[in-house]
């Protein structure tokens, strides 16, 4: 039988997508079947020998001491919170670029966002502007290590101890970025993970971990993710709720884990041949990568968004916008927030725009990328 030419079809397989998990996890798929027919056997499904197991190693990964498994990202930005003490009307500092998944957490917990400016040029917190606001005693402050390279945290954190101000960070962009040794998530006093499946480290389904290195957060950690038990039915921890990692999820992030190093220098081999090889005066990129990040998503930067886009579209490149709304003008806020004016922040989210990068992008859909940012002519 002779198949017709739909000339449809062709054109949406020739559309270079933002992410492919289909062909990300292709590779595993063979382990995934084992590890998951194992689960199904062994009769037990959440918090088990699979989930112990994945946050011993994601711990090491991390070089920390503690790792616990929650329900997904947002969860372990709360129990985070929750775990350092902060209270309903405590002041939480973060930034509001960065898709509103930490001002969710706050405003969970009672407490209320303050948000501080990002630098123009990294769009993570700008730590000067940061000084202004942990002088009025604010009870944490939460650094998003945004699209996959870590903000100035060492900074942060020499800034925030000074005052005795816990620090959480972020990393859900950021799974196994590094500078000085030191990978996200170890250098605050609590790192925030999320495995949603198009993370750096993506379950099939959604997951969370919180890291940490003190022994007394780690054990407020994971009763808060159970009910605020300390033992089984004893409920002594205010705050608890349930936000646990399953047994399937685990077994699987375990089989990725040993991969996220090959699968984050992919990445990054993409985005540095971004960095050299789109050349439009009109497109600007961001600096090339090394170990502080991981590439989680390439975003560039032009004034004439809309243009670039169906520039794209047409040329077959899916493009996206993390994120085009700033916390603070977000409908369910912006009434408490007026007056706030965030000007490096909004000017981002106006001109950001992210292109495909993921470890599978065959060398010739980045080349293609690339022309076709090149040959954009507004
Ligand atoms: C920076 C950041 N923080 C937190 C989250 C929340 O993670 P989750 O979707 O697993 O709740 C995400 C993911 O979407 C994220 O990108």
């Amino acid at each position: 039988m002779s198949h017709p030419f739909k000339p449809w079809l062709a054109l949406a397989m020739q559309t270079i997508p933002l992410n492919d998990l289909r062909r990300h996890n292709a590779g595993c798929n063979e382990e995934f079947i084992t590890v998951a027919s194992r689960v199904l056997d062994s009769g037990w499904y959440v918090l088990g020998e699979n989930v112990a197991s994945f946050e011993r190693e994601f711990a090491a990964f991390c070089g920390v001491a503690h790792a616990a498994g929650v329900g997904n990202g947002t969860d372990a930005l709360e129990l985070a919170l929750r775990a350092l003490g902060v209270r309903a009307g405590d002041h939480v500092v973060t930034v509001a670029n960065a898709g509103m998944y930490t001002a969710s957490a706050v405003r969970s917990v009672g407490a209320r966002p303050v948000f501080v400016d990002i630098d123009a040029e990294s769009l993570c917190v700008d730590v000067d502007g940061l000084e202004g606001v942990i002088a009025a005693g604010p009870a944490a402050i939460v650094v998003t290590h945004l699209y996959g390279r870590l903000a100035e945290i060492e900074r942060v954190v020499e800034l925030a101890s000074s005052h005795g101000i816990p620090v959480v960070e972020d990393c859900a962009q950021a799974h196994g970025a590094s500078r000085g040794g030191r990978k996200a998530g170890s250098f605050g006093d609590i790192g925030c993970f999320s495995f949603y499946p198009t993370k750096n480290l993506g379950a099939l389904g959604d997951g969370g971990a919180v890291v940490t290195s003190r022994d007394d957060l780690a054990d407020r950690l994971r009763q808060l993710r159970q009910y605020g038990w300390t033992s089984k039915y004893v409920a002594q921890t205010p705050g608890g709720r349930n936000s646990r990692l399953d047994e399937l999820q685990a077994a699987f992030l375990r089989v990725k884990l040993r991969h996220l190093d090959q699968w984050n220098a992919a990445r990054r081999a993409i985005a540095n041949r971004y960095a050299d090889g789109i050349t439009n005066a009109r497109v600007s990129v961001p600096a090339r990568m090394e170990a502080d990040s991981v590439a989680h998503l390439y975003v560039v930067r032009t004034d004439d968004r809309d243009g670039l886009r169906e520039h794209l579209r047409q040329a077959g490149v899916s493009s996206d916008v993390h994120y085009p709304v700033p916390d603070h003008r977000q409908p369910c806020m912006r009434d408490d927030f007026a007056s706030v004016n965030l000007p490096n922040t909004e000017h981002a989210c106006d001109h950001i725009l992210t292109l495909p990068c993921f470890p599978e992008m065959t060398s010739e859909e980045v080349q293609s990328v690339v022309d076709a940012c090149n040959s954009w002519q507004p």
